[in-house]
């Protein structure tokens, strides 16, 4: 069995492997260096408006429909050579993206270089789990390292810049973004925030292997009303700053580069034009000195939105709001010049946004190496290399959490005489690659069913059928399943979503199992046969069927290119599941939005009629926020607190011992959670504020200890000032947000 304990000295060996070429550079202030500065002056003031509109400006390529193919038009091609283009985005391929420098750095009249961005959110040709799924290890360091390999891979095909992480708090799972996020909690979306921004950027991103992250998007963007992409968010203030922006802080106090303005409004005004939060909170209250780039076309959109009336307008109030760079509309190369030149956009308005797009090109090196990353032979070598795919493997283990496992049913036995393998998803190599997988290729993954194949013994016969095609429509495959059910000893049932349900646009109101799955289940359950259900999906599911009648559930996400033996190294026992859910299960639709950080309600539910809940279904979850099971069982004893009386800003330390109860070597997420008890406005029941996950050998223990600052007991108060309140507090500390031990303390003046 690979125990827990090895991933942790497999991932400080990798990601130091990894960081070698970091250690060699020092690490250097990223922005502050006055002798940049003063370059970065003189070259403004070399530049003509309709140049420095082009700094602002981030262009496309244009994609052949039939081949697949990038290439440059005669227009586009003029443009780069005017300078009337700062970037491009997508993936291009070297030889494109070679052209494009090519003419930036040699036509062009200043010889600007141009900063290539593309989407790499979960891996570039590598495909690790999707961002949810690898929110619920409850592992930084191994998110970390799955970003900076990204970095690694997408900057050897000649990218500077990637448009994540997607930091967004999402607690609507009709919402199909919720797969590119971490997931309902702001506390676990922070700290994984953090380990992105890390991972990709590195000490320092003049480092070539680095690429500059970008936190989006920017902001409340999951907070789309009724889930539905790109709908309105109406959140208070409250909301904004307990849930949505602390994501936002960690990754700007981690040093990242970019944000992405997002598509929604908040309150009536598009976040791509307000200047609440792109001005008054990111750069005056937090000193973020990188730069804003729109999303695709949300500067255009300023019209549809309506509140402009004309092109120019949408541009002005973008720019003027502190949306530097516009992506892919055009407007402000278009239509600005004029306002400049009449007055209406002030010219050092329109100096400070090309400075700080110069600020971050410097900062990566590309003054000094102006074809930074265009290198064939790095291209061969650094994609897809053995310890990149290891790493897959292994993070996609971490990233599996048990749901349900009735009477101990998995692990499976490696010699089980006959195994079915059912489901439309099991052979498949396409699905696990997950929403936007970049350079991923089917070729590269690891199906559920290869996995299941190479993990048993010879001597197992391994049964396949798919019950239906990954349309998820029609019954005719029923019976084959069927047959093939009453010949196994157990059954492994695999079904879910395709990854293009969920990601951008990728909204449903029914989250069920799609289509005649859930059929296919119940029909197959009925043979009689133990039943492991593996689901692959972008989203907390509505599965109450299932959980109620299935023994045994895995919840493996969409796990990139290592899925199927991932998920086999947990069926057969290799390694013991710890992960844990990053965002709450709803029992129904009915019940969303529902996250476990709820407020009591001056009528918290209980047995009298008047009291918030309702008719048809519990107020709690299907499976609570932080739950997974684990092969092995664990018991909590004395939690502890430095003192029952803490004075106010000192930190606290909490300690609790785990012991591992069973008889396999295993991972816990020891969770600590606080309760403000009473405020001068209402606190959530439960905030997660620590967690550590730990390998504990069976039978023996482990004393975990939490340092509490400040900054965890802090929270606006009626005077939206953020501040500590003297009274009683709550601690809980378990392995889910519904269990665990109790204790409290008081914090006085
Ligand atoms: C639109 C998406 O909302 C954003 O996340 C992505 O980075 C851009 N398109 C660029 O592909």
């Amino acid at each position: 069995m690979l125990k827990a304990g090895w991933h942790r000295v497999f991932f400080t060996c990798v990601l130091l492997g990894v960081g070698a070429a970091l250690a060699a550079s020092q690490p250097k202030s990223r922005y502050r260096d006055p002798d940049t500065e003063r370059k970065i002056d003189s070259l403004i003031s070399l530049m003509t408006i309709e140049e420095k509109l082009g700094q602002l400006s981030q262009h496309t390529g244009n994609r052949d429909a039939e081949t697949g193919k990038v290439a440059l038009t005669a227009q586009q091609r003029e443009l780069i050579e005017g300078g009337h283009t700062g970037s491009f985005l997508g993936g291009l391929g070297l030889e494109v993206s070679r052209e494009i420098q090519n003419i930036a750095v040699n036509k062009s009249r200043l010889g600007i270089p141009v900063i290539f961005g593309h989407d790499i959110i979960h891996g570039y040709r590598t495909i690790f789990p999707i961002p949810l799924a690898e929110a619920g290890s409850f592992d930084p360091e191994a998110v970390e390292l799955a970003a900076r390999i990204a970095a690694r891979e997408a900057t050897a095909m000649g990218l500077h810049w990637t448009f994540a992480p997607m930091v967004d708090i999402a607690r609507d799972p009709r919402w199909g973004r919720i797969a590119e996020g971490s997931g309902e909690d702001p506390y676990l979306g922070s700290v994984m925030a953090s380990a992105r921004v890390r991972g990709f950027q590195g000490k320092d991103y003049s480092d070539p292997t680095t690429l500059v992250a970008c936190a989006k998007h920017f902001v409340a963007y999951g907070a789309a009303e009724a889930g539905r992409d790109y709908n309105v968010a109406d959140i208070s203030e409250r909301t904004l700053r307990e849930v949505y922006l602390p994501p936002f802080k960690a990754a700007v106090d981690e040093g990242v580069g970019t944000l992405m303005s997002a598509f929604n409004e908040i309150g009536g005004i598009p976040a791509s034009a307000h200047r609440g939060t792109l001005t008054d909170i990111l750069r005056t209250e937090w000193g973020f000195k990188g730069f804003v780039v729109s999303d695709w076309t949300s500067v255009l959109e300023l019209l549809e939105h309506g509140i402009a009336a004309t092109p120019a307008e949408a541009a002005l109030k973008a720019l003027t709001a502190g949306v530097e760079m516009e992506m892919v509309s055009d407007l402000y190369r278009k239509e600005l010049p004029l306002l400049v030149r009449n007055g209406t956009l002030p010219e050092n308005v329109l100096n400070e946004a090309v400075r700080r797009v110069l600020r971050v090109k410097f900062a990566v090196g590309l003054f000094e190496d102006r074809f930074r990353n265009d290198d064939e032979q790095r291209h061969k070598k650094e994609i897809l290399l053995p310890d990149h795919v290891a790493s897959a493997r292994a993070i996609a283990g971490r990233s599996i959490v048990l749901l349900k496992n009735q009477s101990d049913l998995l692990p499976l036995k490696k010699d089980v005489k006959t195994i079915a393998v059912i489901g439309p998803l099991a052979d498949s190599r396409h699905e696990p690659l997950g929403p936007w997988h970049a350079e991923g290729r089917s070729q590269d993954v690891v199906s559920l069913l290869e996995g299941i194949r190479k993990a048993v013994s010879s001597k197992t016969k391994v049964l396949f059928s798919r019950g239906c095609d990954s349309t998820f429509v029609g019954t005719s495959g029923f019976a084959e399943a069927l047959r093939v059910a009453g010949q196994a000893d157990v059954v492994v049932l695999v079904v879910g979503e395709r990854l293009e349900m969920s990601g951008e646009a990728a909204s449903r109101s029914d989250i069920g199992l799609p289509g005649v799955q859930l059929d296919l289940v119940k029909q197959i359950h009925a043979v009689g046969k133990p039943v492991v259900l593996v689901l692959m999906n972008g989203r907390p599911l509505t599965i109450p069927w299932e959980a109620e009648h299935v023994p045994a559930i895995l919840e493996t996400w969409f796990l990139g290119i290592q899925s199927g033996n991932a998920i086999a190294d947990v069926l057969f026992g290799d390694v013991n599941p710890a992960a844990r859910l990053p965002v709450s299960f709803p029992r129904n639709v009915g019940q969303i939005p529902i996250h476990y950080d709820h407020r009591n309600t001056g009528r918290p539910p209980g047995d009298s009629k008047y009291t918030s809940k309702y008719l048809d279904v519990p107020n709690s979850p299907l499976f609570p926020f932080g739950h997974g099971l684990s092969y092995t069982t664990f018991e909590y004893e004395n939690l502890k607190v430095t003192g029952t009386k803490i004075k106010r800003g000192e930190p606290i330390e909490v300690s609790v011992t785990v012991k591992n109860t069973g008889r396999r070597d295993g991972d816990e997420v020891v969770q600590l959670y606080i309760r403000d008890v009473v405020g001068s406005v209402t606190r959530p029941v439960k905030q997660l504020k620590g967690f550590e996950r730990v390998f504990i050998p069976a039978g023996m223990s482990k004393t975990v200890k939490f340092k509490l600052t400040g900054d965890a007991l802090s929270f606006y108060d009626i005077n939206m000032k953020n501040t500590i309140e003297p009274g009683m507090f709550k601690v809980f500390v378990g392995g889910s947000s519904v269990d665990g031990l109790a204790t409290e303390f008081e914090v006085v003046n």
